[in-house]
């Protein structure tokens, strides 16, 4: 994909990555993209650098506006390996380059190369870089997502050059919003924004919050938010704000996610009553069954919902392998203003359950009452009970969720 003019003189020189499907674990069924800018002034700028598969074509891409070599300033957002890993192959060939960092983003750099040969000068909230017509100033975000992460914001363009804030995992031919929405749909737009919030910035929410509040306090005008993954948010900048507000304050559904493994489809029969219990009270349900659906798809729809329920079998007195994966991703990614509940089958003696509803407990949720558990195969009586089971959450979350009506 060729350098891409995104206001006028600034370029996205970055790397559409449409085949990953594993980044650190997390899966990208739609890729991703690195994207890093140009800004083309009198002093030539470079804001990020991508992942190291990429280092050619961002230089193809670079190259094809000006000579590397001219380039005075090179901005480091955010150190972690898909931004960082192509810093020194672009430094080969702009050796009089000054680095803008931030101090902690410094000590993470040094971990990946010997920088004592380079040019760098570390920054802060407030500090500002004149390149001619543009104005950089720099703006701390620790813990979003890194202790060393900044965005930058160039005022005569009113952008926002937001690091991995406001991303998406996302790879498409269009480089903006507007141009993704056109070929898929807005809701689509969303789900990815919601999916990359959810498996990456969910432990967050307070800073987000704290951040987007700061950010409205210097007074910065924005109409373009250019991400480091995804697509560019040109047409409709204030909708991820809205979103990002919205989950950095616990925003869900009024609905229920039932997110299950099973061994000899007990507990998978199980779930078909629980959700007719949970639509005969009126709310949305939605079933994930683990091992047929990416772990990072299972996080989102645990995320999109008010209430969750978690069906796992007893495999050797504790929970089912998947389900306990799915339950310490959870504990990491620290989810609030969620309710939950477990059920599920066994063959000599239960366990699974127990131990859900002690993860529960240790992330600090919201809890209802033990979820029915079965030996072997339901019974007719069982599905009565599982679906009675079903209603009565539904009710449970519609009254949790009503705390936060808006
Ligand atoms: Fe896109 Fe935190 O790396």
């Amino acid at each position: 994909m060729k350098a891409t003019e995104i206001k006028k003189d600034i370029y996205w020189v970055g790397a559409i990555d449409w085949a990953v499907r594993d980044f650190h674990g997390y899966v990208t069924p739609r890729g991703t993209t690195y994207n890093n800018y140009l800004l083309c002034d009198t002093e030539i700028t470079l804001v990020d650098t991508v992942k190291h598969d990429f280092a050619e074509l961002t230089i193809k891409n670079i190259q094809s506006l000006v000579d590397p070599a001219k380039i005075r300033h090179i901005v480091i957002n955010h150190i972690e390996d898909d931004h960082v890993t192509s810093l020194d192959k672009i430094l080969a060939l702009a050796p009089d380059a000054t680095i803008y960092i931030t101090a902690k983003g410094k000590r993470g750099l040094d971990r990946f190369y010997d920088t004592s040969r380079w040019n760098i000068t570390l920054v802060k909230t407030g500090d500002t870089l004149k390149t001619g017509r543009f104005t950089l100033t720099f703006i701390e975000t620790p813990m979003l997502h890194w202790p060393d992460s900044m965005m930058t914001y160039v005022a005569e363009e009113k952008l926002l050059f937001s690091q991995d804030g406001f991303g998406q995992h996302l790879a498409s031919a269009g480089r903006f919003d507007d141009e993704f929405v056109a070929t898929a749909s807005s809701a689509a737009l969303d789900d990815a924004v919601l999916e990359y919030y959810a498996n990456i910035l969910m432990p967050f929410g307070v800073m987000v919050n704290k951040k987007l509040d700061e950010i409205g306090a210097l007074g910065l005008e924005i109409d373009m938010i250019a991400p480091d993954h995804g697509v560019i948010w040109r047409e409709n900048p204030g909708r991820v704000l809205d979103l990002y507000r919205g989950m950095a304050s616990g925003r869900a559904r009024c609905s229920v996610s039932i997110i299950y493994d099973t061994m000899w489809h007990s507990t998978e029969q199980m779930a078909v009553p629980i959700a007719s219990g949970i639509r005969d009270e009126g709310l949305g349900v939605t079933v994930v069954k683990l091992r047929a659906t990416p772990m990072s798809v299972a996080i989102k729809e645990f995320w999109k919902s008010r209430g969750s329920l978690i069906g796992s079998p007893t495999l050797n007195n504790i929970l089912y392998p998947s389900v306990a994966e799915l339950l310490t991703h959870l504990r990491g990614l620290r989810p609030r203003h969620r309710i939950c509940g477990a059920f599920g089958s066994y063959g000599w003696a239960g366990g699974a359950v127990k131990e859900a509803y002690g993860e529960f407990e240790r992330m600090g949720l919201e809890a209802v009452e033990t979820g029915p558990q079965l030996m072997y195969k339901p019974s007719l009586e069982d599905e009565e009970t599982c679906y009675q089971f079903g209603r009565e959450f539904a009710r449970r979350v519609r009254e949790y969720h009503r705390q936060f009506a808006e």
